[in-house]
């Protein structure tokens, strides 16, 4: 096991010292978690494959599941992919830096590990200062895929880089919690129309107000486990996202009926002397009678919501909860990104109420 170094940086002026120290890390084929505006993502030289397979092995990850390539300039797509369409390069320059990442063909740079053999990479320019000035610093683009064990949820403070990861890594810079809380949108820009792998920080919406048509792909409504080829969607037969506890995701158009449908499952689980939790929202959860109740926030701004999501879920575990019955919300806006997070956690145990 190694010494993981802790360094407190600041968000708004880098202390530039720490930030050297942290690429000469990389440089080295070392591993660095630092922030960026979605969650913490684990850095690792991506021209360097030693480095990229120890990424690998320090969060457990499949080899088989590439992680996102990030720049600080957005000229080095030109570098890591084979052809930029009109398309990327509209979106680029509307959501760079920012949580978006494209899918493009790439070229021969990157080595096999870096992109899990796969024909494809997938970029993004975070916006975070440390981030950027890191990958600056590193001179060269940085393989990141969020700082969590594989399957855990994903890091949004350094504290939950170190529960996962003390030990196993170099070094975390530290600059407190993310501000957007949830991962990058992940559009493939090899197919036509283009397609949501992932939502993320930018709304579908937005998407579509830039580009004209998108289309969301089934793996990221995630309302039910899809079966695809690997190349287009590496990844989806992993595990994500889970807490320790189990968790059931409750579904409706009638925020009544699914309140009423989550006590009674939690009565069901409570009398099976299970401790059980639930998941709510400001305006419902004084509803609720469990062993441990937690409000995501208010139903009016989903930005708090996916702010808080992934800290909720491993505040449960904190808290040695046994089940979490979780409150299914709206699909729009942000809304699609924590359901499909939600969603992935649950394992795809869904239970839809019908109003
Ligand atoms: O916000 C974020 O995106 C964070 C921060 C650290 O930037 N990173 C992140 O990375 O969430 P990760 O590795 O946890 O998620 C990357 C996603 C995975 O779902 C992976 O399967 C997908 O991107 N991906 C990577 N390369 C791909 C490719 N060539 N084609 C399709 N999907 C790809
Ligand atoms: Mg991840």
């Amino acid at each position: 096991m190694k010494k993981t170094i802790v360094l407190k940086v600041s968000s708004t002026k880098p202390e530039i010292r720490l930030i050297r120290l942290a690429a000469r890390i990389i440089q080295n084929g070392g591993l660095v978690a630092f922030p960026t505006e979605t969650v913490y993502g684990l850095g690792a030289d991506a021209l360097n494959p030693k480095a990229v397979k120890a990424m690998f092995k320090a969060k457990k990850r499949p080899p088989d599941n590439p992680p996102i390539i990030h720049i600080a300039d957005k000229n080095d797509v030109y570098m890591l992919a084979k052809k930029v369409p009109k398309k990327a390069e509209k979106l680029m320059k509307a959501l760079w830096p920012g949580p978006l990442t494209i899918i493009l063909e790439r070229s021969k740079i990157l080595p096999n590990i870096t992109v899990s053999g796969l024909d494809t990479v997938a970029i993004r320019m975070p916006r975070h200062k440390v981030a950027l000035a890191l990958i600056r610093e590193s001179k060269s683009p940085i393989a990141a895929p969020s700082a969590n064990l594989a399957g855990r949820p994903s890091p949004t403070t350094a504290e939950h880089v170190l529960r996962d990861l003390d030990g196993r890594i170099d070094l975390v810079l530290d600059c407190g919690s993310t501000r957007i809380g949830v991962e990058s949108t992940v559009v493939d820009l090899t197919v036509n129309p283009p397609q949501v792998l992932r939502p993320g920080g930018v709304t579908y919406e937005r998407l579509v107000k830039i580009l004209g048509k998108v289309r969301l792909h089934p793996v990221a409504i995630a309302d039910k486990k899809v079966k695809m080829l690997r190349a287009r969607s590496p990844g989806v037969k992993h595990k994500h996202y889970a807490p320790r506890a189990k968790l059931i995701l409750v579904e409706g158009s009638s925020t009544v009926a699914v309140s009423e449908k989550i006590q009674e499952l939690v009565n069901r689980f409570m009398d099976d002397k299970k401790r059980t939790g639930v998941l709510a929202t400001d305006e419902t959860m004084e509803e609720y009678e469990a062993d441990v109740v937690k409000s995501l926030g208010s139903r009016r701004n989903f930005r708090v919501i996916a702010k808080r999501l992934f800290a909720c879920l491993r505040e449960f575990d904190d808290e040695g909860v046994d089940i979490i019955v979780a409150e299914g919300l709206p699909l729009k806006g942000l809304g699609l990104a924590v359901m499909n997070r939600l969603r992935k956690a649950s394992g795809y145990k869904i239970v839809k109420v019908e109003s």
